[in-house]
Protein backbone atom coordinates (compact mmCIF):
# COMPACT_ATOMS: atom_id res chain seq x y z
CA UNK A 1 0.00 0.00 0.00
CA UNK A 2 1.09 3.40 -0.88
CA UNK A 3 1.90 6.97 1.36
CA UNK A 4 -0.23 9.12 0.46
CA UNK A 5 1.98 11.95 0.23
CA UNK A 6 -0.61 15.22 0.64
CA UNK A 7 1.08 17.43 3.20
CA UNK A 8 -2.71 18.47 4.18
CA UNK A 9 -3.91 17.81 7.36
CA UNK A 10 -7.21 15.84 6.58
CA UNK A 11 -7.89 13.08 8.63
CA UNK A 12 -6.24 10.07 6.15
CA UNK A 13 -3.24 12.08 5.48
CA UNK A 14 -0.93 10.41 7.95
CA UNK A 15 -1.86 6.97 7.69
CA UNK A 16 -1.50 4.62 4.59
CA UNK A 17 -3.83 5.35 1.56
CA UNK A 18 -6.42 2.25 1.09
CA UNK A 19 -5.97 0.96 -2.49
CA UNK A 20 -6.60 -2.21 -4.53
CA UNK A 21 -3.94 -4.85 -3.46
CA UNK A 22 -3.50 -6.92 -6.47
CA UNK A 23 -3.44 -7.17 -9.70
CA UNK A 24 -6.56 -8.81 -10.03
CA UNK A 25 -8.51 -7.06 -7.50
CA UNK A 26 -7.51 -3.66 -9.70
CA UNK A 27 -8.86 -5.67 -12.89
CA UNK A 28 -11.80 -6.60 -11.18
CA UNK A 29 -12.90 -2.91 -10.19
CA UNK A 30 -12.00 -1.74 -13.09
CA UNK A 31 -13.74 -3.95 -15.29
CA UNK A 32 -16.51 -3.58 -12.43
CA UNK A 33 -16.89 -0.29 -13.00
CA UNK A 34 -17.31 -0.49 -16.29
CA UNK A 35 -19.21 -3.46 -16.71
CA UNK A 36 -23.05 -2.98 -15.51
CA UNK A 37 -26.22 -2.05 -16.47
CA UNK A 38 -24.61 -0.04 -19.62
CA UNK A 39 -24.21 -3.07 -21.67
CA UNK A 40 -27.61 -4.88 -19.94
CA UNK A 41 -29.51 -2.61 -20.62
CA UNK A 42 -28.53 0.75 -22.56
CA UNK A 43 -26.41 -1.27 -25.05
CA UNK A 44 -29.01 -3.42 -26.26
CA UNK A 45 -32.02 -1.14 -25.75
CA UNK A 46 -30.08 1.82 -28.22
CA UNK A 47 -28.76 -1.08 -30.51
CA UNK A 48 -32.26 -2.32 -31.07
CA UNK A 49 -33.27 1.30 -31.86
CA UNK A 50 -30.78 2.58 -33.63
CA UNK A 51 -30.53 -0.03 -36.28
CA UNK A 52 -28.62 -2.75 -34.78
CA UNK A 53 -24.84 -3.58 -36.38
CA UNK A 54 -24.36 -0.21 -37.77
CA UNK A 55 -24.49 1.59 -34.77
CA UNK A 56 -22.26 -1.24 -33.14
CA UNK A 57 -19.80 -0.30 -35.66
CA UNK A 58 -19.74 3.17 -35.00
CA UNK A 59 -19.99 2.39 -31.27
CA UNK A 60 -16.64 0.06 -31.30
CA UNK A 61 -15.04 2.50 -33.07
CA UNK A 62 -15.91 5.27 -31.06
CA UNK A 63 -14.32 3.42 -28.23
CA UNK A 64 -11.18 2.67 -29.65
CA UNK A 65 -10.69 6.30 -30.87
CA UNK A 66 -11.62 8.22 -27.58
CA UNK A 67 -12.70 5.83 -24.91
CA UNK A 68 -9.54 3.89 -24.77
CA UNK A 69 -7.03 7.19 -24.95
CA UNK A 70 -9.47 8.59 -22.53
CA UNK A 71 -9.30 6.19 -19.88
CA UNK A 72 -5.68 5.36 -20.27
CA UNK A 73 -4.99 9.04 -19.26
CA UNK A 74 -7.72 9.65 -16.66
CA UNK A 75 -6.05 6.00 -15.05
CA UNK A 76 -2.80 7.75 -15.12
CA UNK A 77 -3.46 10.62 -13.81
CA UNK A 78 -5.38 8.94 -10.80
CA UNK A 79 -2.50 6.84 -9.81
CA UNK A 80 0.04 9.82 -10.57
CA UNK A 81 -1.78 11.60 -7.68
CA UNK A 82 -3.02 9.37 -5.84
CA UNK A 83 -5.60 11.39 -4.14
CA UNK A 84 -9.05 11.85 -5.04
CA UNK A 85 -10.35 13.27 -8.22
CA UNK A 86 -10.65 16.73 -7.55
CA UNK A 87 -7.23 17.08 -5.49
CA UNK A 88 -5.24 15.04 -8.17
CA UNK A 89 -6.55 17.93 -11.15
CA UNK A 90 -5.31 20.04 -8.58
CA UNK A 91 -1.86 18.76 -7.74
CA UNK A 92 -1.32 18.30 -11.08
CA UNK A 93 -1.85 21.34 -13.06
CA UNK A 94 0.07 24.27 -12.96
CA UNK A 95 -0.92 26.37 -10.09
CA UNK A 96 -3.96 28.36 -10.23
CA UNK A 97 -4.55 27.06 -13.54
CA UNK A 98 -8.48 25.41 -12.89
CA UNK A 99 -8.00 21.95 -14.42
CA UNK A 100 -10.33 20.70 -11.26
CA UNK A 101 -13.15 21.99 -12.91
CA UNK A 102 -13.03 18.92 -14.51
CA UNK A 103 -13.61 16.71 -11.68
CA UNK A 104 -16.04 19.37 -9.95
CA UNK A 105 -18.53 18.63 -12.65
CA UNK A 106 -17.42 15.15 -12.58
CA UNK A 107 -18.62 15.02 -8.85
CA UNK A 108 -21.88 16.81 -10.47
CA UNK A 109 -22.27 13.73 -13.05
CA UNK A 110 -22.08 11.12 -10.62
CA UNK A 111 -24.87 12.84 -8.64
CA UNK A 112 -27.05 12.93 -11.93
CA UNK A 113 -25.30 9.54 -12.59
CA UNK A 114 -26.49 7.62 -9.66
CA UNK A 115 -29.66 9.41 -9.31
CA UNK A 116 -31.18 7.73 -12.21
CA UNK A 117 -28.98 4.25 -12.38
CA UNK A 118 -29.94 3.54 -8.96
CA UNK A 119 -33.41 3.67 -10.35
CA UNK A 120 -33.02 1.17 -12.59
CA UNK A 121 -31.07 -0.97 -10.82
CA UNK A 122 -34.05 -0.83 -8.49
CA UNK A 123 -35.89 -2.32 -11.38
CA UNK A 124 -33.51 -4.96 -11.54
CA UNK A 125 -33.47 -6.08 -7.98
CA UNK A 126 -37.30 -5.65 -8.07
CA UNK A 127 -37.29 -8.05 -10.72
CA UNK A 128 -34.92 -10.59 -9.33
CA UNK A 129 -37.74 -11.24 -6.68
CA UNK A 130 -40.87 -10.76 -9.09
CA UNK A 131 -39.02 -13.52 -11.16
CA UNK A 132 -38.52 -15.80 -8.58
CA UNK A 133 -42.15 -14.99 -7.45
CA UNK A 134 -42.94 -16.01 -11.31
CA UNK A 135 -45.54 -13.24 -11.11
CA UNK A 136 -43.69 -11.71 -14.50
CA UNK A 137 -43.69 -14.60 -16.20
CA UNK A 138 -45.81 -14.10 -19.16
CA UNK A 139 -45.15 -14.73 -22.87
CA UNK A 140 -47.75 -12.32 -23.69
CA UNK A 141 -45.69 -8.66 -23.52
CA UNK A 142 -48.60 -6.63 -22.60
CA UNK A 143 -48.90 -8.54 -19.51
CA UNK A 144 -45.14 -8.15 -18.35
CA UNK A 145 -45.77 -4.38 -19.78
CA UNK A 146 -48.79 -4.07 -17.31
CA UNK A 147 -46.66 -5.60 -14.59
CA UNK A 148 -43.97 -2.66 -15.50
CA UNK A 149 -46.17 -0.16 -15.75
CA UNK A 150 -47.52 -0.90 -12.22
CA UNK A 151 -44.37 -0.88 -10.77
CA UNK A 152 -42.97 2.12 -12.10
CA UNK A 153 -46.44 4.22 -11.72
CA UNK A 154 -46.19 2.97 -7.85
CA UNK A 155 -43.80 5.62 -6.06
CA UNK A 156 -43.58 3.43 -2.75
CA UNK A 157 -42.55 0.68 -4.59
CA UNK A 158 -39.84 2.45 -6.76
CA UNK A 159 -38.92 4.99 -3.79
CA UNK A 160 -38.11 1.67 -1.65
CA UNK A 161 -36.36 -0.17 -4.26
CA UNK A 162 -34.11 2.67 -4.79
CA UNK A 163 -33.24 3.50 -0.73
CA UNK A 164 -32.60 -0.26 -0.50
CA UNK A 165 -30.22 -0.31 -3.63
CA UNK A 166 -28.79 2.69 -2.07
CA UNK A 167 -28.18 1.03 1.38
CA UNK A 168 -26.31 -1.87 -0.15
CA UNK A 169 -23.94 0.25 -2.19
CA UNK A 170 -23.38 2.60 1.18
CA UNK A 171 -22.86 -0.54 3.23
CA UNK A 172 -20.15 -1.77 0.87
CA UNK A 173 -18.31 1.66 0.22
CA UNK A 174 -18.38 2.16 4.21
CA UNK A 175 -16.06 -1.06 4.09
CA UNK A 176 -13.54 0.55 2.16
CA UNK A 177 -11.52 0.00 -1.32
CA UNK A 178 -9.46 -3.08 -0.41
CA UNK A 179 -12.00 -4.61 1.81
CA UNK A 180 -15.37 -3.43 0.11
CA UNK A 181 -15.03 -2.18 -3.07
CA UNK A 182 -11.71 -4.89 -4.21
CA UNK A 183 -13.38 -7.83 -2.23
CA UNK A 184 -17.01 -7.57 -3.60
CA UNK A 185 -15.96 -7.13 -7.38
CA UNK A 186 -13.70 -9.81 -7.07
CA UNK A 187 -16.27 -12.00 -6.21
CA UNK A 188 -18.84 -11.27 -8.30
CA UNK A 189 -17.25 -10.61 -11.64
CA UNK A 190 -16.18 -14.69 -12.29
CA UNK A 191 -19.94 -15.15 -11.56
CA UNK A 192 -21.40 -12.23 -13.99
CA UNK A 193 -19.40 -13.89 -16.93
CA UNK A 194 -20.25 -17.52 -15.99
CA UNK A 195 -24.26 -16.49 -15.83
CA UNK A 196 -23.90 -14.30 -18.98
CA UNK A 197 -22.27 -17.51 -20.69
CA UNK A 198 -24.45 -20.08 -20.40
CA UNK A 199 -27.72 -17.61 -20.99
CA UNK A 200 -25.54 -16.42 -24.71
CA UNK A 201 -25.15 -20.42 -25.00
CA UNK A 202 -29.19 -20.94 -24.40
CA UNK A 203 -30.61 -18.57 -26.40
CA UNK A 204 -28.02 -19.85 -29.21
CA UNK A 205 -29.78 -22.58 -29.18
CA UNK A 206 -33.26 -21.08 -29.70
CA UNK A 207 -35.11 -22.20 -33.26
CA UNK A 208 -34.51 -18.70 -35.50
CA UNK A 209 -31.86 -17.92 -33.31
CA UNK A 210 -29.96 -16.41 -36.26
CA UNK A 211 -32.07 -13.66 -37.18
CA UNK A 212 -30.79 -12.08 -33.96
CA UNK A 213 -27.33 -13.05 -34.79
CA UNK A 214 -27.63 -11.09 -38.07
CA UNK A 215 -29.39 -8.09 -36.51
CA UNK A 216 -26.32 -8.01 -34.53
CA UNK A 217 -23.92 -8.03 -37.00
CA UNK A 218 -25.22 -6.88 -40.38
CA UNK A 219 -24.51 -3.75 -41.15
CA UNK A 220 -27.80 -0.96 -42.05
CA UNK A 221 -26.17 2.52 -42.49
CA UNK A 222 -29.18 4.25 -43.68
CA UNK A 223 -30.07 4.83 -39.90
CA UNK A 224 -26.99 6.55 -38.87
CA UNK A 225 -27.72 10.16 -38.32
CA UNK A 226 -25.30 12.74 -36.33
CA UNK A 227 -27.70 12.13 -33.35
CA UNK A 228 -26.67 8.27 -33.57
CA UNK A 229 -23.46 9.10 -33.77
CA UNK A 230 -23.46 11.15 -30.92
CA UNK A 231 -25.42 8.27 -28.93
CA UNK A 232 -22.60 5.60 -29.87
CA UNK A 233 -20.12 8.41 -28.51
CA UNK A 234 -21.79 9.27 -25.48
CA UNK A 235 -22.76 5.22 -24.94
CA UNK A 236 -18.90 4.87 -25.15
CA UNK A 237 -18.30 7.23 -22.15
CA UNK A 238 -20.69 5.97 -19.86
CA UNK A 239 -19.42 2.34 -20.39
CA UNK A 240 -16.14 2.78 -19.83
CA UNK A 241 -17.05 5.28 -16.86
CA UNK A 242 -14.98 7.73 -18.37
CA UNK A 243 -15.04 11.68 -18.43
CA UNK A 244 -16.68 12.35 -14.86
CA UNK A 245 -13.79 11.16 -12.24
CA UNK A 246 -14.71 7.30 -12.08
CA UNK A 247 -11.51 6.29 -13.53
CA UNK A 248 -9.22 8.95 -12.59
CA UNK A 249 -10.56 8.04 -9.03
CA UNK A 250 -9.78 3.95 -9.18
CA UNK A 251 -6.48 4.70 -11.39
CA UNK A 252 -5.48 6.34 -7.48
CA UNK A 253 -5.66 3.10 -6.25
CA UNK A 254 -4.04 1.18 -8.94
CA UNK A 255 -0.58 -0.32 -7.33
CA UNK A 256 2.75 1.29 -9.13
CA UNK A 257 4.01 -1.61 -11.16
CA UNK A 258 0.40 -2.37 -12.67
CA UNK A 259 1.14 -1.82 -16.65
CA UNK A 260 -2.08 0.78 -17.29
CA UNK A 261 -1.79 0.45 -20.96
CA UNK A 262 -2.52 -3.30 -20.87
CA UNK A 263 -4.40 -3.25 -17.80
CA UNK A 264 -7.31 -0.45 -19.68
CA UNK A 265 -6.85 -2.56 -23.24
CA UNK A 266 -8.30 -6.06 -20.93
CA UNK A 267 -11.11 -3.70 -19.35
CA UNK A 268 -12.31 -2.44 -23.11
CA UNK A 269 -11.84 -5.56 -24.87
CA UNK A 270 -13.40 -7.27 -21.54
CA UNK A 271 -16.48 -5.05 -21.54
CA UNK A 272 -16.98 -5.62 -25.40
CA UNK A 273 -17.18 -8.65 -24.66
CA UNK A 274 -19.80 -8.63 -22.41
CA UNK A 275 -21.85 -6.06 -24.31
CA UNK A 276 -21.73 -8.82 -27.37
CA UNK A 277 -22.98 -11.44 -24.91
CA UNK A 278 -25.61 -9.33 -23.97
CA UNK A 279 -26.41 -8.82 -27.39
CA UNK A 280 -25.94 -12.80 -28.05
CA UNK A 281 -28.35 -13.56 -24.99
CA UNK A 282 -31.06 -11.02 -26.05
CA UNK A 283 -31.29 -10.55 -29.89
CA UNK A 284 -31.72 -14.24 -30.94
CA UNK A 285 -34.41 -14.25 -28.30
CA UNK A 286 -36.48 -11.67 -28.63
CA UNK A 287 -36.58 -12.60 -32.94
CA UNK A 288 -36.61 -16.28 -32.03
CA UNK A 289 -40.52 -15.56 -30.41
CA UNK A 290 -41.59 -12.84 -32.53
CA UNK A 291 -40.42 -9.37 -30.58
CA UNK A 292 -39.49 -6.34 -32.04
CA UNK A 293 -35.72 -5.34 -31.19
CA UNK A 294 -36.78 -1.24 -31.11
CA UNK A 295 -38.58 -1.51 -27.81
CA UNK A 296 -36.46 1.36 -26.04
CA UNK A 297 -35.49 1.30 -22.57
CA UNK A 298 -38.51 -1.08 -21.45
CA UNK A 299 -36.78 -3.83 -23.56
CA UNK A 300 -34.59 -5.33 -20.86
CA UNK A 301 -38.61 -5.25 -18.68
CA UNK A 302 -40.95 -5.86 -21.04
CA UNK A 303 -39.69 -8.00 -23.72
CA UNK A 304 -36.96 -10.16 -21.87
CA UNK A 305 -39.15 -11.60 -18.90
CA UNK A 306 -41.85 -12.29 -22.35
CA UNK A 307 -39.05 -13.82 -24.10
CA UNK A 308 -37.86 -16.17 -21.01
CA UNK A 309 -41.15 -16.88 -20.62
CA UNK A 310 -41.93 -18.73 -24.04
CA UNK A 311 -38.74 -20.92 -23.37
CA UNK A 312 -38.36 -23.93 -21.67
CA UNK A 313 -37.00 -23.46 -18.21
CA UNK A 314 -37.45 -19.83 -18.65
CA UNK A 315 -37.92 -18.84 -15.44
CA UNK A 316 -34.55 -20.38 -13.83
CA UNK A 317 -32.86 -18.45 -16.88
CA UNK A 318 -34.51 -15.45 -15.95
CA UNK A 319 -33.72 -15.68 -12.19
CA UNK A 320 -30.11 -16.07 -13.31
CA UNK A 321 -30.67 -13.48 -16.03
CA UNK A 322 -31.87 -10.80 -13.48
CA UNK A 323 -29.04 -11.68 -10.73
CA UNK A 324 -26.58 -10.67 -13.69
CA UNK A 325 -27.80 -7.49 -14.03
CA UNK A 326 -27.84 -6.61 -10.03
CA UNK A 327 -24.90 -8.11 -10.02
CA UNK A 328 -23.55 -6.02 -12.89
CA UNK A 329 -24.92 -2.89 -11.76
CA UNK A 330 -23.86 -3.20 -8.20
CA UNK A 331 -19.98 -2.99 -9.16
CA UNK A 332 -20.81 0.37 -11.45
CA UNK A 333 -22.32 1.86 -8.59
CA UNK A 334 -19.79 1.17 -6.21
CA UNK A 335 -17.62 3.03 -8.41
CA UNK A 336 -19.71 6.19 -9.64
CA UNK A 337 -20.64 6.95 -5.63
CA UNK A 338 -17.21 6.41 -4.80
CA UNK A 339 -16.27 9.78 -6.20
CA UNK A 340 -18.09 12.17 -4.18
CA UNK A 341 -16.81 9.98 -1.32
CA UNK A 342 -13.24 10.00 -2.04
CA UNK A 343 -13.75 14.00 -2.57
CA UNK A 344 -15.44 14.50 0.13
CA UNK A 345 -13.86 12.46 2.75
CA UNK A 346 -10.22 13.09 1.47
CA UNK A 347 -10.31 16.90 -0.22
CA UNK A 348 -12.36 17.87 2.98
CA UNK A 349 -11.13 15.27 6.04
CA UNK A 350 -14.48 14.11 6.75
CA UNK A 351 -14.02 10.30 7.71
CA UNK A 352 -14.74 7.95 5.27
CA UNK A 353 -18.11 6.66 7.18
CA UNK A 354 -19.57 9.99 7.42
CA UNK A 355 -18.95 10.84 3.50
CA UNK A 356 -20.32 7.55 2.65
CA UNK A 357 -23.80 8.69 4.52
CA UNK A 358 -23.56 11.72 3.60
CA UNK A 359 -23.79 11.08 0.15
CA UNK A 360 -26.32 8.78 0.34
CA UNK A 361 -28.52 10.60 2.00
CA UNK A 362 -28.55 13.57 -0.37
CA UNK A 363 -29.11 10.95 -2.83
CA UNK A 364 -31.82 9.78 -1.23
CA UNK A 365 -33.82 12.88 -1.74
CA UNK A 366 -31.95 13.74 -5.29
CA UNK A 367 -32.48 10.58 -6.62
CA UNK A 368 -36.48 10.97 -5.61
CA UNK A 369 -36.91 12.81 -8.80
CA UNK A 370 -36.11 10.16 -11.14
CA UNK A 371 -37.58 6.88 -8.75
CA UNK A 372 -40.75 9.28 -9.23
CA UNK A 373 -40.26 10.27 -13.07
CA UNK A 374 -42.94 7.86 -14.06
CA UNK A 375 -45.28 8.62 -10.96
CA UNK A 376 -45.83 11.91 -9.10
CA UNK A 377 -43.63 13.43 -11.01
CA UNK A 378 -44.12 12.46 -14.52
CA UNK A 379 -45.58 15.52 -15.73
CA UNK A 380 -42.55 17.49 -14.09
CA UNK A 381 -40.39 18.02 -17.50
CA UNK A 382 -37.44 20.34 -18.36
CA UNK A 383 -36.63 20.99 -22.03
CA UNK A 384 -39.41 18.08 -22.70
CA UNK A 385 -37.59 15.32 -20.63
CA UNK A 386 -38.40 13.82 -16.89
CA UNK A 387 -36.02 14.29 -14.77
CA UNK A 388 -35.13 10.48 -15.57
CA UNK A 389 -34.17 11.29 -18.95
CA UNK A 390 -32.24 14.31 -19.05
CA UNK A 391 -30.20 13.54 -16.32
CA UNK A 392 -28.96 10.37 -18.91
CA UNK A 393 -28.84 12.52 -21.82
CA UNK A 394 -27.12 15.64 -19.98
CA UNK A 395 -24.80 13.28 -18.45
CA UNK A 396 -23.71 10.76 -21.85
CA UNK A 397 -24.09 13.07 -24.54
CA UNK A 398 -22.64 16.84 -22.99
CA UNK A 399 -21.18 16.13 -19.28
CA UNK A 400 -18.65 13.02 -20.09
CA UNK A 401 -18.27 14.03 -23.54
CA UNK A 402 -16.81 17.33 -22.09
CA UNK A 403 -15.08 16.17 -19.44
CA UNK A 404 -13.13 13.76 -22.00
CA UNK A 405 -12.39 16.81 -24.07
CA UNK A 406 -10.86 19.01 -21.25
CA UNK A 407 -8.55 15.73 -20.47
CA UNK A 408 -7.68 14.92 -23.35
CA UNK A 409 -6.35 18.67 -23.77
CA UNK A 410 -5.21 18.60 -20.42
CA UNK A 411 -2.89 15.31 -20.62
CA UNK A 412 -1.75 16.48 -24.39
CA UNK A 413 -1.42 20.04 -24.21
CA UNK A 414 -0.60 20.91 -20.57
CA UNK A 415 1.27 17.38 -19.28
CA UNK A 416 3.68 17.06 -22.52
CA UNK A 417 5.37 13.73 -23.68
CA UNK A 418 8.31 13.49 -20.75
CA UNK A 419 5.55 12.72 -17.52
CA UNK A 420 3.20 11.00 -20.47
CA UNK A 421 6.34 8.49 -20.59
CA UNK A 422 7.11 8.28 -17.49
CA UNK A 423 3.87 7.55 -15.87
CA UNK A 424 2.60 5.64 -18.47
CA UNK A 425 5.96 3.14 -18.65
CA UNK A 426 6.46 3.00 -14.93
CA UNK A 427 9.07 5.24 -14.92
CA UNK A 428 11.12 3.47 -17.41
CA UNK A 429 10.30 -0.54 -16.12
CA UNK A 430 7.94 -0.70 -19.68
CA UNK A 431 9.54 -0.58 -22.57
CA UNK A 432 6.18 1.57 -24.53
CA UNK A 433 7.79 4.79 -25.94
CA UNK A 434 6.13 3.80 -29.60
CA UNK A 435 2.45 3.53 -27.94
CA UNK A 436 2.77 6.85 -25.85
CA UNK A 437 4.10 8.79 -28.84
CA UNK A 438 0.64 7.57 -30.72
CA UNK A 439 -1.28 8.27 -27.53
CA UNK A 440 -0.41 11.75 -27.58
CA UNK A 441 -0.76 12.38 -30.85
CA UNK A 442 -4.53 10.78 -30.61
CA UNK A 443 -5.11 13.19 -26.84
CA UNK A 444 -3.66 16.54 -28.57
CA UNK A 445 -5.79 16.43 -31.82
CA UNK A 446 -8.00 13.03 -32.51
CA UNK A 447 -9.95 12.51 -29.61
CA UNK A 448 -11.06 15.91 -28.91
CA UNK A 449 -11.50 17.03 -32.66
CA UNK A 450 -13.58 14.13 -32.52
CA UNK A 451 -15.76 14.77 -29.47
CA UNK A 452 -16.32 18.49 -30.53
CA UNK A 453 -17.72 17.59 -33.45
CA UNK A 454 -19.85 14.90 -32.97
CA UNK A 455 -21.27 16.78 -30.02
CA UNK A 456 -22.09 20.13 -32.26
CA UNK A 457 -23.47 17.94 -34.88
CA UNK A 458 -25.08 15.63 -32.52
CA UNK A 459 -26.67 18.57 -30.50
CA UNK A 460 -27.71 20.48 -34.10
CA UNK A 461 -25.44 23.29 -32.94
CA UNK A 462 -23.66 23.32 -36.17
N1 LIG B 1 -19.96 1.96 -16.90
C1 LIG B 1 -21.16 1.75 -16.16
C2 LIG B 1 -22.12 0.90 -16.98
O1 LIG B 1 -21.91 0.61 -18.09
C3 LIG B 1 -21.82 3.04 -15.78
C4 LIG B 1 -20.93 4.05 -15.16
C5 LIG B 1 -20.91 5.33 -15.64
C6 LIG B 1 -20.12 3.72 -14.08
C7 LIG B 1 -20.09 6.29 -15.11
C8 LIG B 1 -19.28 4.70 -13.52
C9 LIG B 1 -19.27 5.96 -14.03
O2 LIG B 1 -23.13 0.53 -16.50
Amino acid sequence: MKQDSRSSASAGASKARDGFTSSFGVLAATLGSAVGLGNIWKFPYLTGTNGGAGFLIVYVCATLLVGLPVMISEIMLGRRAKSDAVTALKKLAPAGQPWWLISAFGVLSAFLIMAFYSEVAAWVFAYVFKAIGGGILSSNPQVTSSAFGKLIADPVQSLLWQWLVLALIGGILLMGVAKGIEAVTKKLMPILFLLLVVIGVRSLMLPGAMQGVSFLFTPDFSKITAGVVLTAVGLAFFKLSIGMGTMMTYGSYFRDDQNIPATTLRVMCADLFVSMLAGIAIFPAVFAFGFKPEAGPSLLFITIPAVFASMPMGQLFMVAFFILAAIASTGAMLSILEVPVSVLSERFGISRPRATVLNLLVLALFGATCALSNSSMADFKLFGMTMFDLFDFVTSNILMPLGGIFLCLFVGWVWGFERLKAALSNEGRLHNEGLVRVLLLVVRFVSPLLILVVMLKGLKLF
